[in-house]
């Protein structure tokens, strides 16, 4: 099967140049100006820019959390994301108390099993790792699970100690493997909520108001010093302010092995959310929080300068009808995550590239590119060359959408951006050469993802 994609505009990390690609068997096999075959199929990229698929590094579909799951499974969820120009994920397994990390990632396999419509691949939430368990990561990271996240936060749920993260650190890094690391203090945190609910305060803004960008900033500075002792890299997940952010600046001058991603609710949401009337801002209880609005330019700075490398989403839905419910009367119940695979594509363009704050390469570089590096995905995703993926998007810069529960696809009640107009509009998604999407139609089929056994991290700049 031959697919021919003509007059396209090519943009990757470090190209921008107009060219025609064939795609064979999933693959780019050539690019080069008016390429003289007959395809199968022609695709007309005119007036579009042509991108890689978009890489999402961290979505918890059907996460289980506070007593219920997230809302998108791995059906859903993919099928959403590829509406939006993603057309790989990297989801988060569970090893609860007790477990093998081998159980662990067979329970995510049964749950993705015969349901992904994009490619997808795990990192591996590790809860439990006494002395006798660690060399299970070295096994984890020759199947190909080469990433793990640790947690300094929820005590008695997720979080581990400072010796087992540096232990871990330690043996993932002899096989090639990657830290990623929720940096919060989330003992002390702990502490500052139990005496808010104390004094009776219960609504969703105290989930901010008890979470200080000092207790992110200072789980940065630990997660770092750690990885340093260890002689590990580390990245770290879903930084949201600039107090963490500084820590990051502070050790990648130092040449520190450090990497981190932010989420664009982070930047395009601010503080704010948590006025809104009622119980609505139960929509934006994640963790981190929602930060103060001044954040929003320091962590734009930091992605134009590489300080930040990756966006993710953290997509992690709850219902606001009967899921974030569960913590009308206590804060603390109200399950952690908010919904976001869908936009993260046209979201950044335009709070980006159409109001000049990155260049389009950057775009690119940060939504695919740098990803597709950092977990072992690179070249077969992440850019558009001979041999890679032809995982593709046709992208129009010059339409207009508008985000909202009405029209999106996540399974889910709300958008934490209703009513945002968005310059940028994903139009056509390829993944491995089939067009899975077009025209405002799912053309795609669920199971047709495939698991990625990723490589090992490789250190880019
Ligand atoms: O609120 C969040 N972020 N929920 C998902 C779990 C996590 O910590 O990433
Ligand atoms: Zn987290
Ligand atoms: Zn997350």
């Amino acid at each position: 099967m031959q697919t021919l994609i003509r007059n396209g505009r090519i943009v990757t990390a470090v190209d921008d140049y107009h060219a025609d690609i064939l795609i064979e068997d999933g693959k780019v096999v050539m690019i080069g100006h008016k390429i003289d075959v007959k395809p199968d199929k022609n695709i007309d990229a005119k007036g579009k820019l042509v991108i890689p698929g978009g890489i999402d590094p961290h979505t918890h579909m059907e996460l289980p959390f506070g007593g219920t799951a997230a809302s998108d499974d791995f059906e859903t969820g993919t099928r959403a994301a590829a509406f939006g120009g993603t057309t790989t994920i990297i989801d988060f397994a569970v090893q609860y108390k007790g477990q093998s990390l081998t159980q662990a990632i067979d329970a995510w396999f049964q749950k993705s099993e015969g349901k992904t419509c994009i490619d997808y691949g795990f990192h591996l939430i590790c809860t439990d790792l006494p002395d006798d368990r660690l060399p299970q990561m070295k096994q984890m990271i020759r199947e190909g699970v080469t990433s793990f996240k640790l947690f300094m936060a929820y005590p008695g749920v997720f979080l581990v100690d400072d010796a087992t993260i540096y232990k871990a650190m330690q043996t993932s890094s002899e096989a090639g493997g990657l830290i990623c690391m929720h940096a919060e203090n989330g003992v002390v945190i702990d502490a500052i909520v139990r005496r808010a609910l104390a004094e009776g305060k219960t609504a969703p803004k105290y989930h901010a108001l008890t979470r200080p960008t000092k207790a992110e900033a200072e789980g940065v500075h630990r997660a770092i010093a750690l990885a340093e002792i260890a002689g590990a890299p580390v990245y770290i997940v879903h930084l949201s302010c600039s107090d963490a952010l500084d820590e990051v600046v502070r050790a990648r001058d130092n040449g520190t092995p450090a990497y981190a991603e932010t989420c664009p609710q982070y930047l395009f949401l601010d503080s704010s959310v948590y006025e809104k009337p009622g119980f609505e801002g139960a929509k934006y209880v994640m963790t981190p929080p929602i930060r103060e609005k001044w954040n929003q330019d320091e962590l734009w700075r930091g992605l134009k300068f590489n300080d930040l490398q990756v966006i993710s989403t953290d997509h992690c839905p709850f219902c606001f009808k009967e899921q974030k419910e569960l913590g009308r009367n206590d804060f603390s119940k109200i399950p952690n995550g908010g919904p976001g695979v869908e936009h993260r594509m046209s979201l950044i363009f335009n709070g980006g590239v159409a109001q000049g704050k990155i260049s389009l390469n950057r775009f690119v570089e940060i939504t695919s590119t740098a990803a597709a590096k950092i977990f072992g995905l690179f070249p077969r995703k992440g850019t558009i060359a001979v041999g890679s993926d032809a995982d593709i998007v046709l992208f129009d810069p010059d339409e207009e959408m508008t985000i909202s529960v009405k029209n999106h696809h996540m399974n889910v009640d709300y958008s934490a951006y209703e009513g945002m107009k968005v310059k940028g509009v994903t139009k056509t998604v390829l993944s491995r050469g089939e067009v899975i999407v077009d025209g405002g139609k799912f053309l795609g089929k669920k199971g047709r993802g495939e698991f990625l056994k990723r490589g090992l991290f490789n250190s880019p700049k």
